[in-house]
């Protein structure tokens, strides 16, 4: 995650409409000095996430706000989400907050 700037706090991933969340899987195992959250409509997550990773269900990310913090994620990845995003500006914004 060279991407990522360096802070005095542990950096937080939020993977939007994470599926299986094979991608908090694999950040997390390979960074443990992050924290990892995902989240999706449904729980698809088929065994065990390592310890610095939550998977949050359900949450309709079309809803006008997100249950987390004002610049609570140091990274957010929004992939395979076509067609499921209703209004791709208002989503940008979420993200952006
Ligand atoms: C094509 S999959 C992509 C999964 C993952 N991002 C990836 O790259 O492998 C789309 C995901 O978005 C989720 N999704 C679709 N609409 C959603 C919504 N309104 N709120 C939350 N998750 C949603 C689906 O449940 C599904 O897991």
């Amino acid at each position: 995650m060279s991407d990522l700037r360096p802070t005095s706090r542990r950096q937080k991933v939020l993977d939007v409409g994470c599926g299986t969340g094979i991608y908090c899987y694999e950040v997390a195992r390979s960074n443990p000095n992050l924290d990892v959250v995902g989240i999706d409509l449904f729980d698809m997550v088929p065994g065990r996430m390592p310890q610095n990773t939550r998977i949050v269900t359900p949450i309709d990310f079309n809803l006008p706000s997100w249950p987390f913090a004002a610049r609570e994620f140091d990274l957010i990845r929004n992939a395979g989400l076509s067609g499921s995003v209703q209004d791709w500006g208002s989503h940008i914004r979420k993200c952006y907050q």
